[in-house]
């Protein structure tokens, strides 16, 4: 095993973050019925300092989502909806005149905070989509030449609807792989959303997360040593291989246009090293691999028109990339 040279946290210390991050999931699961699997993804960005691309037809939960994650990792969150006159500034902030001091200040957008909800990413037009993916990109904000570092954790958790309106402004490619991960939130089962009914028969009420029960049970420092230790996860020539083989058979893949790029392969590798350790290991299996490929990757990729008109989807496509590429024993 090749053992990466990282600062390893006392091992206390990262046993009590896995259990609190554990303990997150459960919470979060007081207000939100099911959606485990985006759960599990907002944790592994955290945990990799990514940034999530959320899709999703309105109503399925994804602003509660985060709220919820926010509160009981008791994080900062703010959340805008991003429309088509909203300018670079109301996302980054602007300097604002002080008559007092008779200087211009800087005045913080909306963007310095933790969890950032940008909801309907691809409503706004490019020019303030750039102004969010810089911010994402160099965790600062520069105004008048001053940069304005952001705080950490700083994860983006951006929204976009999967029905194409009139008037959107979709994110292109090179701008998609900055994202680690695409969470594509799903429409609860016929269970889920009646137990989700249920909760709001019997009061529930989605506005105040404290009346539901709802507690930070984990913090930024738990954030720190789940890092180191996710740094210090050790990871076979064999499973490196492994990574680079998938991200390989999608650039070669009839059904696309475009594969992984090298970008995509070292998120893979990032996240599959997260949700090692979430797991309870310090090394990483194919299974991790597999297991968040298809997040990881389905908005690196796209498919040939021709594929397209045949129903053909990512994730179908990297489905079959998986079960083609031979898996390390
Ligand atoms: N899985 C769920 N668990 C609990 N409540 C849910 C769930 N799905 C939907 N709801 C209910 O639906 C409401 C709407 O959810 P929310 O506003 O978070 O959706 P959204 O996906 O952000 O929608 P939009 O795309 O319109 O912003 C929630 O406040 C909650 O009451
Ligand atoms: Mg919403």
């Amino acid at each position: 095993m090749t053992a990466f040279p990282a600062d390893r946290p006392a091992p206390e210390q990262a046993e009590q973050a896995r259990a609190a991050l554990t303990a997150l999931r459960h919470e979060v699961a007081k207000a939100v019925v099911g959606q485990e699997e985006t759960v599990t993804g907002m944790v592994v960005s955290l945990l990799c300092r990514g940034h999530v691309l959320m899709e999703g037809v309105p109503g399925v939960a994804k602003t509660l989502l985060v709220r919820a994650v926010s509160t009981a990792l008791s994080l900062d969150h703010k959340r805008i909806q991003f429309t088509p006159d909203l300018m670079p500034g109301d996302v980054t902030g602007s300097m604002v005149y002080d008559s007092r001091t008779a200087n211009f200040e800087f005045h913080e957008g909306p963007v310095f905070t933790n969890l950032f909800l940008a909801d309907e990413i691809n409503r706004t037009p490019p020019k303030t989509q750039a102004a969010l993916l810089e911010a994402m990109e160099e965790r600062q904000v520069t105004v008048a030449g001053e940069p304005s570092p952001l705080p950490d954790p700083f994860v983006v958790a951006a929204t976009q609807n999967p029905v194409e309106y009139e008037g959107t402004y979709p994110l292109p490619e090179a701008q998609l792989d900055r994202f680690l991960l695409k969470l594509v939130v799903t429409l609860p089962d016929r269970g889920h959303e009646v137990d989700m009914l249920g909760r709001h028969a019997h009061g529930f009420d989605p506005g105040d997360l404290d009346a539901a029960g709802l507690r930070p049970v984990a913090g930024a420092e738990d954030l720190r040593a789940a890092r180191a230790a996710v740094a210090a996860t050790s990871v076979t020539p064999d499973v490196l291989a492994y990574i680079v083989d998938i991200c390989r058979a999608t650039r070669s893949s009839p059904s696309l246009q475009l594969g992984a790029s090298p970008r995509g392969a070292t998120a893979l590798l990032r996240t599959s090293r997260a949700w090692a350790w979430l797991s309870g290991r310090d090394y990483v299996t194919p299974d991790d691999v597999k297991a968040l490929a298809k997040a990881t990757l389905r908005h690196r990729v796209s498919l040939r028109p021709e594929a397209e008109l045949e129903g053909a989807t990512s994730a179908g496509v990297l489905d079959g990339v998986l079960a083609s590429v031979p898996v390390p024993g």
